[in-house]
């Protein structure tokens, strides 16, 4: 990386939350079916992780939204540029995204998924920057929670760059977590 950048959890560590996060999944879906749900781009390596460890029988889709405007969730809109292709009623849904930072993207997807009357519909982060958030979300797995910081790898980009980091980065040294 050309950018100052300082390792905030390297490969192991990942690797051994992650797994964690999928026996949790696996536990609590014992005897059922999910459908879990990628939200492109930042989540594509954390998702390709997490649901080869999980247990129970998996089909997955994907995703690709962004929110804009303000104030409040419902006056949110949401653009989607790639929608799931799933019928996802009556099934049980795992929203899956590597960060979650104001919380407005996951809130308007959890919203719209609601809305299509699943059995069940749980959101999962890797990373919680919870003192970012701006609209109450339930994340029922969190794998870690973070300050303020901007984190890159592991899926998650700078101007598209750094995605393809095997760990998570803050991009700038000077930061301290
Ligand atoms: P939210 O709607 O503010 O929660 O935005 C969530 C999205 O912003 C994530 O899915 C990421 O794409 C992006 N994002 C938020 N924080 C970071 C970060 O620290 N590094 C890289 N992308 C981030
Ligand atoms: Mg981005």
């Amino acid at each position: 990386m050309e950018a100052s950048h300082r390792i905030l959890f390297n490969e192991q560590k990942i690797e051994q939350r992650v797994t964690a996060l999928a026996q949790d999944i696996s536990r609590d879906y014992a005897g059922k079916e999910v459908v879990a749900v990628c939200i492109l781009k930042g989540a594509l390596v954390f998702f390709a992780d997490l649901v080869r460890s999980i247990t129970v029988p998996v089909s997955v889709d994907l995703i690709q939204a962004s929110s804009y405007g303000s104030d409040t969730v419902s006056s949110r809109n949401l653009i989607i540029t790639r929608d799931i292709t799933t019928d996802i009623r009556g099934k049980h849904v795992l929203l899956i995204d590597t960060i979650i930072d104001t919380g407005e993207t996951m809130a308007c997807l959890y919203k719209r998924f609601s809305e299509q009357c699943p059995a069940s519909l749980a959101v999962v982060g890797l990373l919680d920057k919870k003192n970012r958030r701006t609209v109450e979300i339930p994340v029922t797995y969190k794998g870690f929670e973070i300050p303020d910081l901007f984190v890159v790898g592991y899926g998650m980009d700078y101007g598209e760059k750094y995605r393809n980091l095997p760990y998570i980065a803050v991009l700038n040294s000077s930061y301290d977590v």
